[in-house]
């Protein structure tokens, strides 16, 4: 049977991600936006760009959920984007409403889905579709620590000028400026990167990556990053579809781990077909433990807000 993943959200980061699913040909593509014609268009242009990239996908647009129905995957990119000057958080509830209603949706009409959730701030909207679903913890996933990552390898492989497939790095966290890129466990082929630069490129590289979004957000001045986020939901949709099992940092319930409890926190997990199928809880430092905490922190503060709307 052919698989289905629908992309709420036919802006640029939804639009992306149904171009990348058909590239990869994971999946037949349902993109949905409340707004009359432009998923319809953006599907029938992607649709039409089959033939000449050689891309064998059934894309289609829609305004309601009818035509989801049996989705395997859903990815919730709808929201409002982050403008100059605007955090992630300013945008907790606006588009809280917005995932909710996604949400509904998407469990209506695919009660048998992964979600994947992009919109921001990450890791309080995964709170909200993880509550609004009901789903079990290993069906709602947040992308956040797979572009985070690549924002850190992108920046290091400049910095070292060495190739971006030799680095790896790790990020966790939540989302936000308090995410925390692990330097001790990023290396070059194998070489940790402390063996590399000192504490001040150390330090330098890892600011930059905590305001990836917004170094991009401030050139584009009317909207933030689209590419990398769509090549990261898509990543994950790829090891949940083809159940390749990557380890790959993404935003998960955790229930203890790493002393955190009833939140969404960026952690490494293992992706295949029933989702997040580990979360791996590794040793950290003091230091390390206590970013983690403030930053968890900050995730707690947005869900506390949203917990109070919920109950309203
Ligand atoms: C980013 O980091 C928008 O959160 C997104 O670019």
């Amino acid at each position: 049977m052919r698989k289905k993943i629908t992309v709420v959200g036919a802006g640029n980061v939804g639009a992306n991600c149904a171009l990348r699913v058909a590239e990869k040909e994971l999946a037949d593509v349902v993109l949905v936006d409340v707004i009359e014609g432009v998923p319809q268009g953006k599907a029938l242009d992607l649709l039409q760009s089959g033939p000449v990239q050689g891309y064998d996908v059934h894309i289609s647009g829609s305004n309601d959920y009818e035509p989801t129905a049996n989705s395997d995957i859903c990815i919730i990119t709808a929201g409002f984007p982050r403008k100059p000057g605007m955090s992630r958080d300013d945008l907790l509830l606006a588009n809280y409403e917005v995932v909710k209603t996604a949400t509904e949706n998407c469990v209506k009409f695919s009660p048998n889905c992964i979600l994947i959730v992009v919109t921001n701030p990450l890791d309080a909207m995964c709170q909200a579709a993880y509550m609004v679903s009901r789903f079990s913890k290993n069906r709602v996933i947040g992308m956040a620590g797979v572009l985070d990552t690549a924002r850190f390898r992108t920046f290091i492989a400049e910095e070292l000028k060495v190739s971006v497939e030799n680095v790896t790095a790790v990020v966790m966290g939540g989302h936000g400026d308090t995410m925390v890129p692990f330097v001790r466990l990023s290396n070059v082929a194998g070489i940790p990167l402390t063996e590399l630069l000192d504490k001040a490129a150390l330090d330098r590289l890892v600011e930059r990556t905590q305001n990836g979004g917004a170094e991009i957000v401030k050139h584009l001045k009317t909207g933030s990053a689209y590419y990398a986020p769509s090549a990261a939901a898509v990543e994950m949709a790829e090891s949940i579809l083809r159940d390749k099992k990557k380890v790959l940092p993404c935003a998960a319930y955790l229930e203890g781990e790493y002393g955190i409890n009833g939140l969404f926190v960026g952690v490494p997990v293992k992706l295949g077909a029933r989702g997040i199928e580990q979360i791996y809880q590794i040793k950290v430092t003091a230091d390390e433990q206590a970013m983690l905490n403030k930053s968890a922190a900050a995730v707690a503060e947005l869900v506390e807000v949203i917990k109070k709307k919920m109950a309203s």
